[in-house]
């Protein structure tokens, strides 16, 4: 397939890269692909930024059906783009296209399409320290149809946007909130995917946190409340002692691509990591006892997150006088040194554009 190229007539101002929040500024070109049952995936095409215009019985405005990735361009020291392990994000995007019975793309083509776009909006990639090009591929049900059932037609989009940091906080701990009351997702469920209602469903638990002075929630599994699952919209990672223990990933926990590369960046160094179910008494009791020494979230759009604090029911958990830890600090910066192209790429996970 060959992408046809419209170009905007009226380019937008560029930011202020010294002053990039998370997600509210947009470049001037998207990508664009339909599917339908007859021609499958088809007509791609390059286009300047605009509305989807849908029809109010359009299936994904009721039924959710619907799935997204997210992933980052970022300027390495010559001046070029490069990619972090973006095949990964088109092999879960087909995981999760498969979950949600929408028909999977070749990702090969959807990743040489993505560094198309990207070259067209090359000028949108900033350079400040910790700035990056957002990238967010998201595929939709476009049936005018108010049946239950999955839709027949749907439509493949991809939009760019310049972000510095995703947390206020920036690299500082964050306060974390842990919820009996709510769960993020259940086994045999979708958490394992990237699908829209997982993020709505998570937000009423998000807002009483927040009310209660904390940044993120931390998940607890669906069926005991028990193990540890997600925290936010990331992974989580716990040091105690001198091992790294993660979440095995259960079916409900979301196989992020940050948390892969932690753990084989960790296993690279040496340092011994456990995928395993981890119950949140197992973590208060390793911090009475003195051995929990950090945890921290992974995730593309904040990286590495370091958690100061961890609140569950009357206790407040302070984790390593709240600053943040030399695990979390390293991880930090070998992976910003990776995907910025100022270290080697022992494990080739970098993808020029
Ligand atoms: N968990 C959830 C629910 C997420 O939405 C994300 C973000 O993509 C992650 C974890 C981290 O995944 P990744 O490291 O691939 O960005
Ligand atoms: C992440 O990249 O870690 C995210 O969770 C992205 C979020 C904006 C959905």
């Amino acid at each position: 397939m060959k992408t046809a190229i419209t170009r905007s007539e009226q380019l937008k101002a560029k930011p202020d890269e010294t002053k990039l929040g998370f997600g509210t500024i947009f470049t001037d070109h998207m990508f664009n692909m339909d599917y339908t049952p007859e021609k499958g995936w088809h007509d791609p095409r390059i286009e300047p930024y605009a509305p989807i215009p849908m029809d109010p019985s359009t299936m994904v405005l009721h039924y959710g059906q619907a799935v997204f990735e997210g992933l980052k361009a970022y300027r390495n020291g010559e001046g070029g783009t490069q990619l972090f392990r973006p095949q990964e994000n088109f092999d879960r995007l087909n995981r999760s296209c498969h979950r949600l019975c929408i028909p999977e793309m070749d990702p090969g083509f959807a990743l040489e399409a993505l560094k198309e776009l990207l070259r067209i909006e090359e000028k949108w990639v900033p350079s400040e320290p910790q700035t990056s090009l957002y990238i967010r591929p998201t595929v939709i049900a476009t049936d005018p149809f108010l049946g239950v059932r999955a839709s027949f037609t749907y439509r493949y989009f991809v939009i760019l946007s310049p972000v510095g940091a995703y947390y206020a906080e920036g690299f500082n701990p964050v306060k974390i909130w842990v919820t009996k009351d709510h769960v993020r997702a259940v086994r045999g469920g979708v958490g394992n995917t990237k699908t829209i209602g997982n993020y709505a469903a998570s937000l009423y638990a998000g807002e009483e946190a927040h009310k209660a002075g904390y940044t993120q929630v931390l998940w607890l599994d669906g069926i005991e409340q028990k193990y540890i699952e997600e925290v936010g919209a990331m992974n989580i990672f716990f040091v105690i002692g001198d091992e790294i223990v993660t979440p095995e990933l259960s079916g409900s926990i979301l196989p992020g691509i940050t948390r892969k590369s932690v753990i084989a960046l960790a296993q690279h160094w040496g340092m011994k990591v456990a995928e395993r179910k981890i119950s949140i008494d197992e973590v208060v009791a390793a911090h009475e006892a003195g051995t929990l020494k950090e945890i921290f979230g992974s995730g593309t759009a904040a990286v590495i997150s370091p958690v100061g604090e961890l609140k569950y029911g009357d206790r407040i958990l302070t984790i390593g006088n709240g600053s943040v830890g030399p695990t979390a600090l390293k991880l930090f910066e070998s992976l910003c040194d990776i995907q910025y192209g100022k270290a080697d790429d022992p494990m080739g996970w970098i993808e020029p554009v």
